[in-house]
């Protein structure tokens, strides 16, 4: 259900506050993230060895240990019981813990480790595309299967339909204008576990590939761990899009966006936003609709499914559904929207 041997992202960075601990959940692990006596983030299995009580419940005290809220039991950043007031002062001498998790706090996130056959973290945690502006973040809960999310942000036949009213690069109301334009997309699949693509100018001029760290032009990608970029820079739009399962049929969103252009040379900045874009709602809705009848092996395809194709073959493949990854390739494909 979540691929192990990944970072994923606990929280925003401005979401953790110092003395007071957050929940994260991963799949079906429940994680406690604190800030340490510098301000360093932490993370603990969320339950107490004591009775099993949340940890997130508890707070952090001055010596940057967290202690449980039902009996005061205080917790080190390796997870090491520290104090037990119940014993007095001076009487611990258990070796009790909990288990811990490497964290790192980067690109404006507090990301967790989430081991399977590596205890440690075999390489380090990165988003890509960052350029100079304000930028929101927002976290939401959708309740769709995350490969269908995932599918979603690589479908380009759907914003004609789904978004008339806020898909950035349509300038008119194309509800009112309903006339479809065709396209022709190239994409590539790389290393078994990215999915990129963009589109090709109507009048054949040969286009160089873009990149997501020098986007020339929109380009549209999604890379293992759940995670999507969707670059269009025609309308200066910069959005980043990281999925963590935490069920079969639940999915948590951390978004990102590029929302205000700078105010001047080095001007970056982020903010929280704590209300769902509409643009954002108006997929999850969709989505949630169909997860009550969810059985992609029932799904019809045509050529503009071949993105989102992709990526499910290398979510099933991380998940052990898939035999094999997706092959590296280069295609095409035509789209009226
Ligand atoms: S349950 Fe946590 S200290 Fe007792
Ligand atoms: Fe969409």
């Amino acid at each position: 259900m979540l691929a192990r041997d990944h970072w994923y992202i606990a929280c925003p960075s401005l979401k953790l506050a110092e003395r007071k601990p957050l929940a994260a959940q991963f799949g079906d692990l429940q994680v406690v993230v604190f800030r340490g006596k510098n301000g360093e983030p932490h993370a603990l299995l969320d339950r107490c060895c004591h009775r099993g009580v949340k940890l997130s419940r508890g707070r952090v005290s001055e010596n940057g240990c967290i202690a449980c809220g039902y009996h005061g039991w205080e917790y080190d950043a390796q997870g090491n019981v520290q104090h037990i007031p119940s014993l007095g002062d001076g009487k611990m001498r258990s070796k009790f813990q909990v288990p811990s998790f490497h964290v790192r706090e980067t690109h404006h996130y507090v990301w967790v480790w989430i081991p399977g056959e590596s205890e440690a973290p075999t390489y380090e945690p990165e988003l890509r595309g960052f350029a100079p502006g304000t930028w929101i973040q927002f976290s939401g809960i959708w309740k769709c299967n995350v490969s269908a999310a995932v599918e979603n942000q690589l479908d380009t036949a759907h914003p004609v339909f789904s978004h008339p009213t806020t898909y950035p690069t349509f300038e008119t109301d194309r509800e009112l204008n309903p006339e479809l334009f065709l396209s022709t997309w190239r994409g590539h699949v790389e290393d078994g576990n990215k999915v990129e693509i963009y589109f090709l100018p109507t009048d054949g001029t040969p286009v160089q590939r873009p990149t997501i760290e020098n986007p020339g032009s929109n380009i549209t990608a999604f890379e293992m761990p759940y995670r999507n970029y969707v670059f269009l820079t025609s309308a200066n739009v910069r959005a980043i899009y990281n999925w963590i399962p935490l069920s079969e049929d639940t999915g948590r969103l951390e978004y990102m966006s590029l929302s205000w252009p700078p105010k001047g040379p080095g001007d970056f900045k982020v903010r929280i936003w704590d209300e769902e874009l509409e643009i954002l709602a108006q997929d999850r809705v969709l989505l949630e609709s169909a997860q009550g009848t969810y059985n992609p092996s029932r799904d019809k395809h045509v050529p503009a499914d071949r993105p989102p194709l992709a990526a499910r073959q290398i979510i099933h493949h991380a998940h052990q559904l898939a035999a094999a990854p997706p092959k590296d390739q280069e295609f095409e494909f035509e789209v009226y929207a």
